[in-house]
């Protein structure tokens, strides 16, 4: 997969490539990544990227014909990168959403900084992301999350230990069992004893009753889609009891004159 980030500060991105399982898969090659900067297209003697709002106002706002070519720039690579606005006004990141980035070849990712963009960049690109309710100074961590989220699910970046496959937010839609290691007791605290106990039907059991239990408890949301999904097995039918049925015995008649015991 190829992503291509569009950041007036490349130099913020130094180390995060080099680094744990993102690293691996940009050395590996599953990862190709290009910088391209704004400031390449810039205009003027200061090759200027923004300029202050029509209308004005606080702020200085990223210029559309600059952003432009700086995108149209990325061409000169087949096949064209799916373009990606990151932005606090976009729609929420999420799982889903990285495992289809995950399944293009190429997308490009374009990191905002001051004011924002000029509105009518929103027709040059094909999505908005955010990557939360909240505002941040640039796009660029967004970029990373993004970059993060998705190259762990390319195929062949995660060895068979790091599986994603029993992960929270996974195929089920179920948030992941909670894990312990060593110590077995820590300050009077204990691992369960289901996971100590060696047999490995009963600990898969265990730990798919806390991934749904914890799923209910903490995201109502997702464990109502999950049981959409995977309705529980309809109750068993009582079992039919071996024992005879027992009639009642009926009164007993009243003794006759001359039938006392003698
Ligand atoms: C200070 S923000 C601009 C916010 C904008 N004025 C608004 O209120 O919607 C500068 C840049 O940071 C990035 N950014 C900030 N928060 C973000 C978020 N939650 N998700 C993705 N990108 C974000 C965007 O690229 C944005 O253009």
């Amino acid at each position: 997969m190829r992503v291509d980030i569009v950041t007036l500060f490349p130099e913020l991105f130094e180390g995060f490539f080099r680094t744990s399982i993102v690293g691996r898969a940009h050395e590996g090659g599953q990862l190709q990544v290009r910088f391209r900067s704004p400031r390449d297209f810039g205009t003027g003697k200061h090759r200027s990227v923004d300029d202050t709002p029509c209308g004005g106002g606080s702020g200085m706002v990223l210029r559309v014909d600059v952003m432009v070519a700086c995108l149209e720039s990325l061409e000169d690579v087949q096949p064209r990168a799916h373009r990606v606005l990151l932005t606090p006004q976009g729609a929420r990141f999420d799982q889903k959403k990285a495992r289809e980035l995950a399944a293009r070849p190429a997308i490009a990712l374009i990191c905002g900084r001051y004011e924002g963009f000029d509105e009518r960049i929103r027709e040059f690109v094909d999505e908005e992301i955010s990557l939360g309710d909240f505002v941040m100074t640039g796009g660029e961590i967004a970029a990373m999350a993004i970059v993060e989220a998705t190259s762990r699910l390319l195929p062949g970046v995660l060895g068979n230990a790091e599986s994603a496959t029993e992960e929270s937010h996974g195929d089920e839609g179920l948030l992941e069992y909670p894990h312990y290691t060593r110590p077995i007791e820590f300050r009077g605290k204990t691992v369960p004893a289901e996971l100590l106990s060696g047999n490995h039907a009963a600990i898969a059991r265990y730990r798919h009753a806390q991934a749904e239990a914890r799923t209910e408890a903490r995201r109502p949301d997702l464990y109502a889609a999950y049981r959409e999904a995977h309705p529980p097995p309809p109750p068993k039918p009582p079992k039919r009891s071996k024992r005879r049925p027992t009639v009642d015995a009926a009164p007993a008649a009243p003794p006759k004159p001359g039938d006392e015991e003698s």
